[in-house]
């Protein structure tokens, strides 16, 4: 497989350009995470060897599970949590192939975990049959005409043909939105909702007027800019996303934001009226937004799933004792420890600077899988299992001893 292969392969899947963006910039908590570029990752997943073992939607190799239909849309740390819960599989298969384990410094494995999890981001390939049936029931058909059949009360729609992504029939929808509502009142047409692929089929079929035209691409959004953005276009007046919320806005982080990206995109739709009225209210006016604005608005928000609520220190200590780290780790009573004591720094194997911030810690742990886990079988020790929320609890307590030091 050539190192671009898979880059290529997902960015015509999204319907995205290929040139890969900025490099992920790693920092600690909240919302510093977030990628420029989430698919940046994907040439990480090709270098360091993932790709020989893993597939993604159908691209790469055998040997270890298929990585695609979102089987990791959870947090950082619950991603680290669950590579690191299949290290001794993933060991043995590396050490029949004599390929090296891959190591990662920090900013390396923020932008590999953040692709892990952006592959669910994925909307399935738009089905043109369907979305044939979907442009008549939601009476698109009514309206716009397609092909010169159609009605005409709007803009034809062979124009939106030449995109490769739904990216920009969700703008059109989205600027156009309410406009549009005004017709259909008038018309008393009721307004269509778009669930699950109706955008991706919707699109699949208008694309299907323009066959031989040049595709016009788009970039893959960039969920830091849509943090950005989110606050610039007053999103954030009326939204919390915080875990915790805020009674006075919608949050949009507790309804959990699960879907791909057009099912964002829907969503944002389905609530139009609802939102315009508000806005109505609050003297906000709607703001267009451009393509790109949108790819990273959505992108954002698909995001806040990654970023992992706080962890609990004490909570941590609990982990600790439970996985028995402490076994090798600390000032043990009995027996001379193996593992350095994270509260000291001297016998630490990693520099003791980057084991800093929960992602430094989590990386070296990582790192360091190996060693563990033959000083665990030696030990007759099982390897230590991870479950939701437990790392976010656990690296809490760690960086807090680091910290104390
Ligand atoms: C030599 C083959 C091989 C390589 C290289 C490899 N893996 Fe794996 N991986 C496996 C196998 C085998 C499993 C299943 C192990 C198990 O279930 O215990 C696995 C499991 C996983 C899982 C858990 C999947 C699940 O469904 O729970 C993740 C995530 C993962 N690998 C990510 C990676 C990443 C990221 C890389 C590159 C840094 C990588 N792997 C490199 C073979 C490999
Ligand atoms: C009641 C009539 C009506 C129906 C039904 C309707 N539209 Fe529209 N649509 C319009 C009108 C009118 C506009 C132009 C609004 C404006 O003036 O900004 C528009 C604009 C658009 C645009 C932006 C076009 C551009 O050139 O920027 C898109 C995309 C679009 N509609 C898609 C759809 C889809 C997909 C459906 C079905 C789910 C649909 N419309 C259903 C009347 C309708
Ligand atoms: C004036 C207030 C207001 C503004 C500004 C606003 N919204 Fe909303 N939004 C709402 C309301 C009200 C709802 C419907 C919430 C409900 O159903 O409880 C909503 C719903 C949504 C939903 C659907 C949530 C779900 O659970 O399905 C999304 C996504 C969304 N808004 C995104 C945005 C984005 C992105 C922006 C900025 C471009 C924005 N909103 C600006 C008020 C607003
Ligand atoms: C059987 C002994 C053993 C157990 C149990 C163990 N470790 Fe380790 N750990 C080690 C050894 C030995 C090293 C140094 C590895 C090396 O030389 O590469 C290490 C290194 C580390 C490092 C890198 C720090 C450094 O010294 O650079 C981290 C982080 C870490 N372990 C975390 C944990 C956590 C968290 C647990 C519990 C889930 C755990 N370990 C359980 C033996 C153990």
């Amino acid at each position: 497989m050539k190192t671009r292969a898979l880059f290529i392969a997902l960015a015509l899947l999204l319907g995205t350009g290929h040139e890969p963006g900025a490099v992920v910039k790693a920092a600690e908590a909240g919302s510093a995470i977030l990628p420029g570029n989430p698919l940046e990752g994907s040439q990480l997943f090709t270098d360091k060897g993932c790709l020989r073992c893993h597939a993604i939607n159908g691209v790469g190799g055998v040997g270890g599970p298929e990585l695609g239909q979102g089987i990791l849309k959870r947090s950082l740390l619950d991603i680290a949590g669950v590579m690191w819960n299949h290290s001794p599989g993933m060991a043995h298969v590396i050490e029949e192939r004599h390929v090296a384990r891959p190591v990662f410094k920090a900013p390396e494995m923020a932008s590999l975990l953040s692709f892990l999890y952006y592959i669910g981001s994925f909307d399935a390939p738009g089905d043109a049959a369907t979305g044939e049936r979907l442009f008549r029931e939601k009476q698109c058909q009514t309206c716009h005409s397609l092909g010169g059949k159609g009605g005409k009360h709007g803009p034809a729609l062979d124009n939106y043909s030449k995109y490769a992504s739904p990216i920009y029939l969700s703008v059109g929808l989205w600027n156009r939105g309410k406009a549009m509502a005004g017709v259909m009142e008038a018309l008393k047409i009721s307004r269509p909702t778009f669930e699950r692929n109706n955008i991706p089929d919707l699109f699949a079929y208008i694309r299907s007027f323009g066959r031989s035209v040049e595709r016009i691409y788009a970039q893959p959004g960039s969920p830091r800019n849509g943090e950005k953005l989110f606050v610039a276009k007053r999103c954030v007046e009326c939204h919390s996303v915080t875990p915790q919320g805020d009674p006075t806005r919608a949050n949009l982080r507790a309804r959990l934001i699960k879907g791909s990206l057009m099912t964002i995109a829907g969503a944002m739709w389905n609530h139009g009226p609802h939102m315009w009225g508000d806005m109505a209210r609050r003297g906000i006016p709607m703001s267009p937004l451009t393509t790109e604005e949108m790819s990273d608005i959505i992108g954002y928000l698909y995001f806040l799933q990654f970023i992992d609520p706080p962890g609990v220190a004490e909570r941590g200590r609990m982990v600790f004792q439970e996985k028995r780290c402490g076994q090798c780790h600390g000032s043990s009573e009995k027996g001379a420890p193996q593992g350095a004591d994270f509260a000291k720094s001297d016998k630490l194997k990693t520099k003791s600077e980057k084991l800093r911030t929960q992602l430094e810690v989590v990386t070296e742990m990582w790192n360091h899988a190996s060693t563990m886990e033959e000083k665990m079988l030696k030990e007759s020790l099982e390897w230590p299992v991870f479950r939701g929320g437990e790392m976010a609890d656990l690296m809490a307590y760690l960086v807090s001893l680091r910290a104390g030091k």
